[in-house]
């Protein structure tokens, strides 16, 4: 039952699954994560694994860069292999100069300079948005966690040096941060009546143009993805 991208069979991944932008990420968080993570799908190198986190399954697996990419995996997962929820664990630019560098912002919906929803034919603008318990679920983790985690929009672009995000135009209508993904899973999900979130870790801050360093991404990473595991305990049961 293979899809053109994914060669996993049926039950191969959990019910939830979350999806970093990057391949070498996937394989890190489920060596460091998971117990006993198994390589379930390596079509392009894209690699998903499935194991347990406190004895729940989870699967982890890449998205790659950009709506198109984030559009195909989701789908095939939501369609194919009975995946219910898919948590993007990814960064961001910062829009915001009072954003820190390092927070965990959580994306309650998405702006997109994306023709994505185009192909639904709705006639009018579609809002993406998250799905309300795995926001919720995620703000109790952060908050059980100590983590501070802002909550509001995101602006998924389809060009990473994006002229708009840098003319702070998305700024002015409190987008608090730049990705390139959210939207196209929002909208994915939405359609196949799945469930949907994007949590990032900011990276880089446009206004300031503060980067940060590699320890400091890793301790931020470490936090963004604790709460996205512990989102996936809180579902087990939904
Ligand atoms: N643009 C798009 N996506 C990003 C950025 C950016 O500047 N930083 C982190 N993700």
């Amino acid at each position: 039952m293979a899809t053109p991208h994914n060669n996993a069979k049926m039950g191969d991944f959990a019910k939830t699954v979350l999806m970093p932008g990057d391949p070498l990420r996937a394989k890190f968080i489920a060596e460091t994560f998971l117990t006993e993570p198994r390589l379930v799908n390596n079509v392009r190198g894209v690699q998903g694994y499935t194991g347990t986190y406190k004895g729940v399954p989870v699967s982890v697996m890449a998205s790659g860069m950009g709506i198109p990419s984030i559009a195909i995996y989701s789908h095939e997962l939501y369609t194919q292999y009975g995946v219910e929820n898919i948590i993007r664990v990814g960064s961001a630019g910062a829009t915001r100069a009072d954003l820190a560098l390092g927070s965990v912002v959580a994306g309650m919906g998405a702006c997109t300079n994306s023709n994505f929803a185009d192909q639904f034919e709705l006639g009018g603008t579609f809002a993406p948005i998250c799905d309300f318990d795995l926001l919720m679920a995620a703000v109790e983790s952060a908050r059980e966690l100590g983590v501070t985690m802002p909550v509001g929009n995101l602006y998924s672009s389809d060009t990473f040096y994006d002229a708009a995000a840098r003319n702070m135009r998305f700024a002015k209508m409190g987008v608090m941060a730049i990705e390139m993904e959210a939207a196209g899973l929002y909208c994915t999900a939405a359609r196949n009546g799945k469930r949907a979130l994007a949590i990032c870790s900011i990276s880089d801050n446009l206004v300031t143009g503060e980067e940060l360093d590699a320890d400091a991404r890793q301790t931020t990473f470490t936090n963004m993805m604790k709460i996205g595991l512990e989102i996936a305990v809180k579902m087990n049961n939904k």
